[in-house]
């Protein structure tokens, strides 16, 4: 939608006389096309969460849009993020479980929409655990929602309160800095957010993830762990292996598919052709170099996206609503970290 506009717009510049309606569409009832079964999620009652018991004191709570992890020992309750959208029904959660308080809670990472309800859990005895990117991002923009951690480590540590053990590991930036695997094994229970989301494609440009290459590889570091449910930290349900391996696919999928748009770019092709675009961008604009840019990036991204889409629409869930961000992600990508430069290659 997103580029459809910023095309028309950009074709309304190029010939106010061959496009009549040049005023801007309302993006308001905007309608995407219907979910398909497998963006499902649990059902979530009046009490507007609902918790997924994986056996051995493992649970996971959702609010229908993200999700976490408690674990139950015998001498307190270890918690993964706390969103600010769960907030205060997490308090509720645990307290309908058990009447041990939390005295541990891990950050998978710095994002504020994963971990801004920590201060909920805050207490003289309680221990905040997360990786040292993740304390130092936190420390940039200090905020009393989200406490400094006290125990930090760079590449593996395993957490052991009374009966339950969490093994946390670091394997470099994906989505984040600092973002890392948590492996319940006894329960075959493994998080990583904002890498793979159940039944969805990802969040809009891929996560907001910050290291492309890390993030596409963390889908195979995931699938070597010989995990049951897998928290992706996102939506109303846990994943399991097959979930995983079909985000794998669509990504895998949505790099080639770019590739092949950059590469199409660099010839004399009438949609993608980066040539043809920016003469007729700079005819309008003299000099802008940017203008130019951006109209080649957009359209190679609704290229691919719209390549992608024809596989993917009706297999996971809004493959339609983020499939041109997602596609301008891997776009961007594929330029800098792959060196698949198209029409900007050496010449
Ligand atoms: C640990 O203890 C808790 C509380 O007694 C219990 O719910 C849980 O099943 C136990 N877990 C393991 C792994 O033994
Ligand atoms: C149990 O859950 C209900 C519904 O969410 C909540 O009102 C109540 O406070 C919870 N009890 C405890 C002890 O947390
Ligand atoms: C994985 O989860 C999906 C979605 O809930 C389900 O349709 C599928 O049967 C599950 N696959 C396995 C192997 O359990
Ligand atoms: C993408 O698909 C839309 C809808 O079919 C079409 O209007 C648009 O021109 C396509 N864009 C590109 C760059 O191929
Ligand atoms: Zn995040």
């Amino acid at each position: 939608m997103h580029l459809l506009l910023t095309l028309t717009a950009a074709l309304c510049l190029f010939s106010q006389t061959l496009f009549s309606d040049c005023s801007h569409a309302s993006a308001t009832a905007t309608t995407f096309a219907p979910l398909p079964a497998t963006a499902g999620g649990l059902p979530i009652g009046p009490s507007g969460y609902y918790v997924e018991s994986y056996g051995d004191g493992a649970y996971m709570v959702t609010e229908g849009a993200y999700n976490v992890l408690f674990l139950v020992s015998d001498r307190g309750v270890i918690l993964v993020d706390a969103p600010p959208t769960i907030g205060r029904k997490l308090l509720y959660a645990i307290g309908n479980i058990t009447n041990l308080p939390v005295t541990h809670v891990v950050y998978s990472h710095h994002h504020s929409d994963h971990i801004g309800g920590a201060y909920l859990f805050a207490g003289k005895d309680v221990k905040f655990i997360a990786h040292a990117d993740t304390y130092y991002q936190l420390a940039q923009v200090p905020n009393e929602k989200t406490p400094l951690p006290t125990v930090t480590f760079h590449e593996d540590y395993i957490l052991r309160v009374g009966n339950q053990t969490l093994e946390l590991s670091y394997k470099g930036p994906n989505h984040t800095p600092g973002n890392i695997f948590i492996w319940a094994k006894r329960q075959k229970v493994l998080m990583l957010v904002d890498v793979v989301y159940p039944g969805w494609i990802p969040f809009t440009y891929l996560g907001v993830s910050t290291n492309i290459p890390g993030w596409i590889a963390a889908h195979d570091q995931i699938l070597e762990y010989q995990f049951e449910h897998y928290l992706g930290g996102h939506l109303g349900r846990a994943g399991n292996r097959t979930d995983v391996e079909l985000q794998k696919e669509y990504v895998l999928d949505l790099f080639d598919n770019c590739k092949k748009t950059i590469e199409l770019s660099a010839t004399d092709n009438p949609v993608v052709g980066a040539a043809g675009l920016q003469a007729s961008v700079l005819k309008l604009n003299p000099d802008n170099t940017w203008a130019a840019f951006k109209v080649f990036l957009d359209s190679t991204a609704e290229y691919c996206a719209n390549v992608t889409n024809q596989k993917w629409l009706g297999k996971l869930g809004a493959a339609d609503v983020f499939g041109f961000e997602n596609a301008f992600t891997m776009v961007k990508a594929l330029r800098i970290d792959y060196d698949i430069l198209g029409p900007g290659g050496v010449r």
